[in-house]
């Protein structure tokens, strides 16, 4: 099981997008995903009880520092991928979340990078893994990322981030009104009308390839083996007739 939280000290930076986004793609290809929301305001959480994933996806909203390991070593036998929401608290929860996963991710946002936020989470996460001595995998994930943008604004945020030797996640999370919608209509991407969305099939590429490069991050032989189960019940995928995967927009 692989353990993936998503965590920003910013408000607003696309972490319970990324989750959702997440969470929704992993339940789609069959592999049995929880996510555990940890912020008060439950938006996560309000949003699976709309989407009514039935069993396709566990929903955990009472999530604590007293508790959050014993609720892991429950799930470990029944779920593949654990995704955890946390909130952009500076709290002891997003630092114990933290040396409990596999993998963090730190959206941000990709033109107008606050690195603020970002910084403290990454900060926080070496010194949890300098004091448990146990390495813990992080990248930076763009997001809200404007597809009209141009890329040379979006390649100072990676130099920045490069330089800093912080991993950047292959796929940005584009700036797309599906991805607010899913949140007001209390459904999937998949069960969206594409007649009334705009640029469903481009949102729901996106979701797909960010689901491949995070399975890719959390171990190569884990995503494999998962794929290999997952396969049979894996949708075809929807969108651009060509694959091509959804990185840095076009040079202009
Ligand atoms: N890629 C995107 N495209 C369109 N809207 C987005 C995208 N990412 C986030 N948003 C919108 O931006 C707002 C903040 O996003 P989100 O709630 O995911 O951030 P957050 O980091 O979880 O915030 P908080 O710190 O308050 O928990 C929401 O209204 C959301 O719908
Ligand atoms: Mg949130």
């Amino acid at each position: 099981m692989a353990v993936i939280s998503i965590a920003n000290a910013k408000g607003g930076s696309g972490k319970t997008t990324a989750a959702v986004l997440l969470a929704t793609e992993l339940a789609q290809r069959g592999l049995r995903t929880a996510l555990l929301d940890c912020d008060e305001l439950k938006l996560a959480a309000s949003w699976v009880r709309a989407a009514r994933l039935g069993e396709g996806l566990t929903l955990l909203d009472n999530v604590a520092v007293f508790n959050l390991a014993a609720h892991l070593k429950t799930l470990r036998s029944s779920h593949d991928h654990v995704i955890i929401d946390l909130s952009g608290a500076r709290d002891a929860l997003v630092a114990f979340a933290a040396g409990l996963s596999d993998l963090v991710l730190v959206p941000v946002q990709g033109c107008a990078m606050d690195s603020r936020g970002a910084a403290h989470v990454l900060e926080l996460i070496e010194l949890v893994s300098a004091n448990a001595h146990v390495p813990i995998k992080r990248a930076v994930v763009l997001s809200r990322v404007n597809p009209l943008v141009t890329t040379r604004a979006l390649r100072n945020v990676k130099a920045v981030l490069d330089a800093a030797r912080i991993p950047v996640v292959g796929t940005p999370v584009i700036e797309r009104s599906a991805f607010r919608d899913m949140f007001e209509t209390g459904g999937t991407l998949y069960s969206m009308n594409g007649g009334r969305v705009s640029n469903l099939d481009k949102a729901i590429l996106n979701m797909q390839v960010l689901a491949d490069d995070v399975l890719r991050l959390v171990g190569v032989e884990e995503a494999s083996k998962i794929w290999a189960r997952a396969v049979p019940a894996a949708p075809a995928r929807v969108g651009l007739p060509s694959p091509a995967p959804v990185g840095l927009p076009a040079a202009p």
